[in-house]
């Protein structure tokens, strides 16, 4: 007998060596695994298996023409990927390991499945900080390609138990390391001869970048063919319309406030722009498991990461 459509129930697993060890096994197997990086939980698999990446696409609901991030876990491994302008150098000298993914020449003997790349000449690359994600790569000896792990379109997760809401039944396991630290995805950039273009807001800002390359950023896609077709319009997308820049609830209103004001939730009453971008897709999970009918957000200020905060929050509300 053949069973149609398996499902199964994924098994969440504190981070700890074991776990470790068998997540590492099931990506050798093929199987995407579910794990945290200091931006998001990803959904990772082995980005040299076209039957793991597919995998990946399954589960998730997610279009085959957007492309994934990969992850590695040195530089010599993303060396052995991608060709490395000098100033794509000098962006992993200074912001690698962390929240910043180049998108770069594809190297032809790469060895990354091609689905990976959804037919571009480039790559998306990244070295993450955090410990679990870095550790599988090592212990399973794989790049690995990681999307955020939830169905496509709909909000990031920044726990485990937001990837067992939204993946129920499409992920064998979950390794569980608390709550992300930064909150919102990678930077995304392209590197080019003479200034960065910035494809997705993220934790490096368009300053920091600056300040490290001592030349311009650029945002958006320009004309090149270079895009990053995740930035779809809807994006980040609760089940509930959301209304933004909201100084009070209004009635049926679930109101997420920030800085000292009346709500229901806060993303940081002291004002602080980088513990409201941890707590922001937590606070859209919550606002929209409430029983109100709508989300409303209070104005985000734009310094800083708040920049990435207010470009996922006008997504969550197109
Ligand atoms: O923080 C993050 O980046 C998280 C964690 C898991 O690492 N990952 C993540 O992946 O946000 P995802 O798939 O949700 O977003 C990847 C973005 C998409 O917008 C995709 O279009 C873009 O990267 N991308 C991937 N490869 C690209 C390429 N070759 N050129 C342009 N954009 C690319
Ligand atoms: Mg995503």
């Amino acid at each position: 007998m053949t069973i149609a459509n398996p499902a199964y129930s994924p098994r969440s697993c504190r981070y700890s060596t074991e776990s470790l060890r068998e997540a590492a096994l099931l990506i050798r197997a093929g199987e995407p695994v579910a794990v945290p990086t200091e931006t998001v939980y990803g959904l990772a698999a082995d980005a040299t298996d076209s039957h793991a990446v597919a995998a990946i696409y399954t589960a998730k609901g997610r279009p085959s023409f957007n492309p994934l991030i990969v992850h590695v876990a040195d530089k010599a491994m993303a060396l052995r990927l991608a060709d490395f302008s000098p100033i794509a150098d000098r962006l992993a000298d200074h912001f690698w390991p962390g929240p910043l993914t180049m998108v770069l020449p594809v190297r032809a003997d790469s060895g990354l499945s091609p689905l990976v790349m959804a037919g571009l000449p480039t790559v998306a690359l990244r070295l993450p900080a955090h410990p679990a994600m870095r550790s599988l790569i090592r212990e399973s000896g794989r790049p690995l390609a990681a999307p955020s792990a939830n169905r496509s379109g709909s909000i990031s997760p920044t726990r485990a138990e937001h990837v067992l809401a939204s993946l129920d039944g499409k992920v064998r396991m979950i390794l569980d390391e608390g709550p992300t630290s930064e909150g919102v995805e990678s930077t995304i950039v392209a590197p080019e001869a003479d200034q960065v273009r910035l494809l997705r807001p993220g934790p490096v800002t368009a300053f920091m970048l600056e300040e490290a390359t001592g030349l311009p950023v650029i945002e958006g896609k320009g004309d090149k063919k270079i895009e990053a077709p995740g930035q779809l319009e809807s994006h980040y997308a609760p089940s509930k319309p959301v209304r933004l820049r909201a100084l009070r609830a209004e009635r049926d209103e679930y109101l997420i406030g920030f800085g000292l004001m009346p709500c229901h939730i806060n993303l940081s009453p002291e004002a602080d722009i980088r513990e409201a971008a941890a707590n922001l897709f937590a606070a859209l999970h919550i606002a929209d498991a409430s029983a109100a009918s709508r989300i409303a957000v209070a104005p985000i200020p734009m310094d800083g990461i708040g920049t990435a905060i207010n470009d996922r929050l006008s997504r969550a509300a197109a």
